[in-house]
């Protein structure tokens, strides 16, 4: 695989220091774009070539490429966050190369090299470093690497031509309430994903058909959707966008338990979901992945042992799970308050994040 170098193209015109200040001090979350993008090309017997960092603008696509009619991409999302000292370092960029190798495995396209996605990533941050937020609030870089087919075709294969982009946004809070609870509709009859299907690739397909199960989950009232198995509707697989986390037992009276479901090959394998595995041990729990059924959730939380819920992802963090909907009933989380082993898990999570906590597992790419 060849590993190419970037040029470096700078926008001649950026947006002004003021403009820029506005945004940041409410940047939502993909709502704004910074300066510039990196792209990469693919072809056929070339390989990767012509990697560029230019200014941020409209790709300009032929009516006839591939990836709009038979949806042939892949993304990733992580973030940068500004550090006590000023400086920037991303988290664990490696692992979502790695993942967007595995993406591009399962749809048919040429993986990048690990070390050209983080390289794309850093020559991003580090030209547009004045966007990544001030050290001491939530709000970070959030960087969106992707790649779609770029042949011009209507043939069903493979494409023969590649294009790899990264784009970054300033993201505050996923969730407009921030650590507010969300509610969580567990739809019974729309599926995710299959055995053997794409679930646990990042491809825009897997969000586009959540989003009917999505918008009915809304229409219930709930901010997510949570998806069952797709063989026997009784397995809790992920959110709409996020994986979640079962919590057994308190910090203050028993040894805490978290539990997310296992990765079946139907859901997404996140970075999040990972890093707190890790980190709940850090932290003197116990943590494990294991299949849970609805039934269980329901019953697990009626009986007490089951204390909290959360959902996990690089856009949301660590967002606690309020009121559940189900076709079998309705039912709360830690009486609709956020929990406080899902608290003590964000705060150690960001506090490696931000650089306010040693980073013991070598986490932090620092740029
Ligand atoms: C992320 O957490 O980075 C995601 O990709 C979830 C969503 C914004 C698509």
């Amino acid at each position: 695989m060849t590993t190419p170098t970037i040029e470096l193209k700078p926008s001649s015109s950026p947006l002004s220091a003021a403009e820029r200040e506005a945004i940041l001090a409410n940047p939502g979350f993909g709502r704004y774009f910074t300066d510039h993008m990196v792209t990469i090309r693919w072809t056929e017997g070339r390989g990767w070539h012509d990697a560029q960092l230019v200014p941020y603008g409209p790709l300009s696509l032929d009516p006839a490429t591939n990836v709009l009619h038979y949806a042939q991409e892949i993304f990733e999302g992580l973030k940068a966050y500004r550090r006590p000292d000023g400086s920037v370092a991303t988290f664990r960029p490696d692992a979502n190369a790695r993942r967007f190798q595995r993406s591009a495995h399962r749809l048919g396209m040429p993986e990048l090299p690990v070390e050209t996605f983080i390289e794309a990533c850093d020559v991003l941050v580090r030209q547009d470093e004045a966007w990544v937020p001030e050290h001491g609030g939530e709000s970070s870089l959030y960087l969106r690497p992707f790649m779609i087919a770029t042949e011009v075709g209507l043939g069903v294969r493979p494409a023969n031509e590649y294009l790899f982009v990264v784009i970054a946004s300033p993201a505050g809070a996923y969730f407009p309430g921030g650590v507010k609870p969300v509610s969580i509709w567990a739809s019974e009859d729309r599926v995710r994903a299959v055995p053997g299907g794409v679930g646990d690739a990042k491809t825009g397909g897997n969000y586009a058909a959540s989003l009917l199960a999505q918008a009915e989950a809304a229409a219930k009232g709930c901010d997510q959707v949570c998806y069952l198995d797709a063989v026997e509707h009784k397995w809790v697989e992920e959110l709409g966008g996020m994986n979640l986390y079962f919590v057994y037992g308190a910090v203050s009276n028993e040894k805490p338990k978290i539990v997310t479901p296992t990765l079946t090959g139907s859901l997404l394998a996140g970075v999040t979901r990972d890093s707190l595995l890790q980190v709940a041990k850090d932290l003197g729990y116990e943590s494990e992945e294991a299949r849970v059924s609805i039934d269980q959730w329901q019953a697990d939380t009626e009986n007490g042992t089951l204390t909290e819920v959360f959902a996990c992802g690089t856009a949301a963090v660590i967002t606690p799970v309020g009121t559940v909907k189900s076709a079998r009933g309705e039912w709360q989380q830690s009486g609709g308050e956020p929990g406080e082993v899902t608290l003590k898990l964000r705060e150690a999570l960001l506090a490696v994040q931000t650089g306010r906590a040693e980073d013991t597992h070598g986490w932090m790419h620092k740029l």
